[in-house]
């Protein structure tokens, strides 16, 4: 035993108590998960960040029964005593060291806990807010202790790769100029230089830039973003990317890098995954689930039926075609049972994207359809479709656009409302992106990934004529349905790299202001570098197996950008604001 005088020393994790430590003595030290009076018997769940193990107090000692009827949930303390094994009737099967229980022989009380606002377990019972708010309490979850331990393996993981494939870890500033990503900065006021502020960077991309050109060849960082932009799902405002950076290579050595190191990293959970990835050009992403970021584990492709259209008898169909636009499908098997007002939700939601609404078509027994039609017509787009009883073909007749938007959407929204999907882990490379995207908004081009990506070499004359159809060396690598990464080749040239400013409506003046430093940068000797971002959080979420990255995120803020824990962000001290020459209104 360890434990000397008044210092206790753990000599052992409770949580990682099994049968083969049976007699031994230990010292342990934890929180009390829960406590069982039995009157003549006590019963201590003990935690540590290794689990939880039984401690039972029994009559023998009369002092040590009485102190442990005085311990409450939440109380620090230590154990000392004897691993036996459990009785076979009351063995615990749900936990990993349920075939043992630790027999006290001391126990010590290192603190005190108020009583909870909420009992630490799994899954948990009160809300988020409550939970954010005592956060230190919600981590001591067992969930979330491990999804700490994932989220440690998995950066130590990658730094050990990317260490033995030569890369250094360098970091870059966060008060800094505004790196544009497509989100809004976070500004921090300078005190120095009253009205002029540094914004966090929304990622490192010039800093690696860079660097690239300082020559340091192999860069990464696992480092934090920051992004005032609205909240989806998977976002947060601040989180963590490892971001990579490569000189002299092309795109297929960037490829190889992340999948190789994709390869690694789901080995810590025991799951090996065959490379290369699939991959699919951005067009045929597109042209087969209307979405740049498809979920492949299922199937449930979107087909084109503009041909088969041009040969049915519907005015509809007629008119969409002869303007130029085409005729989308999909087969969802099994759901030919959809109501009504099911049916009806989906014309709304295709509305409310824009489109013109849904055609349904299934077969219950006969075929029927919501688009008045012939019987021969029906056959004929359902002979194409492939379709059965049970079936439910969906038809979108729109601009070529609208209808893919459309049927992606629906289809994610099938994918969704299927909840035992097909699991596994299901990467695909999405590549070739169009390098602008025309913003009706703002009237002009906007870059689809940043503007120092590169345009393919052959697209180049073609920036003047015909920017829409120049397509970028970026790639994006989705898995089951999630962007996790994102990069490309950068432009190197310098005149290249004005000429895309200007494509974007910057002015010189504006160039020289934001881009300045870079453009200087480039004029002495750029070499062609390329790279990629992973958004590690949704990473570290897909291999805890976690719905949420607020579940692999220690101190995440909510969906409404708020740090429920510390109350900010909250106002500043009027002598603070004036130190910063700053005034703000209601
Ligand atoms: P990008 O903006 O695509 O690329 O970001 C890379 C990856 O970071 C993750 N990510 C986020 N994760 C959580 N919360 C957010 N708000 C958030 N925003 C992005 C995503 C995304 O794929 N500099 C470029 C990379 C490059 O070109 O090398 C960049 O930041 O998983």
């Amino acid at each position: 035993m360890k434990s000397t005088g008044s210092v206790w020393k753990r000599s052992a994790y409770g949580g990682q108590l099994r049968k083969k430590d049976v007699g031994e003595r230990v010292v342990l030290l934890g929180w009390v998960h829960k406590q069982r009076d039995m009157g003549h018997l006590v019963f201590i769940d003990l935690r540590d960040r290794e689990g939880i193990v039984q401690v039972v107090m029994s009559s023998d000692k009369k002092d040590l029964l009485e102190e442990a009827k005085k311990r409450r949930m939440e109380d620090v303390i230590g154990i000392q005593g004897k691993v036996r094994e459990r009785d076979k009737s009351s063995k615990n099967r749900d936990l990993p060291t349920g075939e043992v229980e630790v027999e006290a022989e001391g126990m010590r009380l290192f603190a005190q806990s108020e009583s909870p606002p909420f009992t630490v377990k799994d899954p948990p019972e009160a809300s988020e807010e409550l939970r954010f708010k005592y956060r230190y309490l919600d981590l001591r979850r067992p969930a979330l202790q491990r999804n700490m331990k994932i989220r440690h393996q998995a950066a130590l993981c990658v730094r050990n790769f990317l260490n033995e494939q030569g890369f250094y870890e360098i970091e870059t500033p966060f008060l800094t100029k505004s790196t544009p990503e497509g989100a809004r900065d976070y500004i921090v006021p300078s005190r120095m230089y009253k009205g002029k502020f540094f914004a966090l960077p929304q990622s490192p991309q010039l800093f690696k830039q860079i660097l690239m050109i300082s020559g340091f060849e192999r860069y990464f960082q696992i480092v934090r973003c920051f992004r005032d932009e609205d909240l989806r799902a998977e976002r947060q405002p601040e989180f963590t990317q490892i971001d990579v950076e490569m000189s002299f290579i092309e795109k297929e050595d960037v490829l190889s890098l992340v999948e190789q190191m994709m390869a690694s990293l789901f080995k810590l959970i025991g799951v090996n995954l065959s490379l290369p990835f699939p991959r699919l050009t951005y067009q045929q992403a597109m042209k087969t689930y209307g979405t740049d970021k498809p979920d492949l584990r299922y199937g449930l492709e979107i087909r084109d039926l503009t041909e088969t259209g041009t040969q049915v008898d519907s005015k509809i169909f007629q008119r969409v075609l002869s303007e130029g636009g085409t005729l989308k499908g999909l087969l969802v098997k099994g759901k030919g049972n959809l109501s009504r007002s099911q049916l009806d939700k989906l014309d709304k939601k295709a509305r409310e994207l824009g489109g013109k609404g849904i055609i349904w078509v299934k077969e219950t027994p006969e075929l029927k359809s919501s688009l008045k039609l012939k019987r021969e017509d029906l056959e004929k787009i359902w002979r194409e479709f492939q379709g059965e009883k049970e079936d439910l073909a969906l038809l979108s007749a729109d601009k070529e656009k609208t209808a893919l938007k459309v049927m992606g959407e629906i289809r994610n929204q099938f994918l969704s409302s299927i909840s035992q999907g097909p699991s596994g882990f299901r990467f695909v490379w999405v590549t070739d992106f169009p390098l602008f995207q025309w913003s009706e908004e703002e009237n002009r081009w906007l870059s689809m990934h940043h503007p120092f990506t590169s345009p393919f070499d052959e697209h180049i004359s073609l920036l003047d004529k015909d920017p829409g159809r120049v397509k970028a060396k970026s790639y994006d690598l989705v898995l089951n349905g999630m962007e996790i990464g994102g990069g490309s080749i950068r432009i190197h040239n310098l005149d290249l790299q004005k000429k895309v400013f200007g494509l974007l409506g910057l002015s010189l003046e504006e160039v020289e202001k934001k881009f300045g430093f870079l453009l200087k940068a480039l004029s002495f000797g750029a070499p062609p570098h390329g790279g990629i971002a992973l958004g590690f959080d949704r990473l570290v979420m897909l291999l805890a197996g976690g719905k949420s990255i607020r579940e692999v995120i220690p101190f995440p803020k909510t969906t409404s950008s708020l740090c429920l824990l510390t109350g900010s962000p909250s106002p500043v001290d009027k002598k603070r604001l004036q130190e910063l020459g700053i005034k703000t209104t209601e």
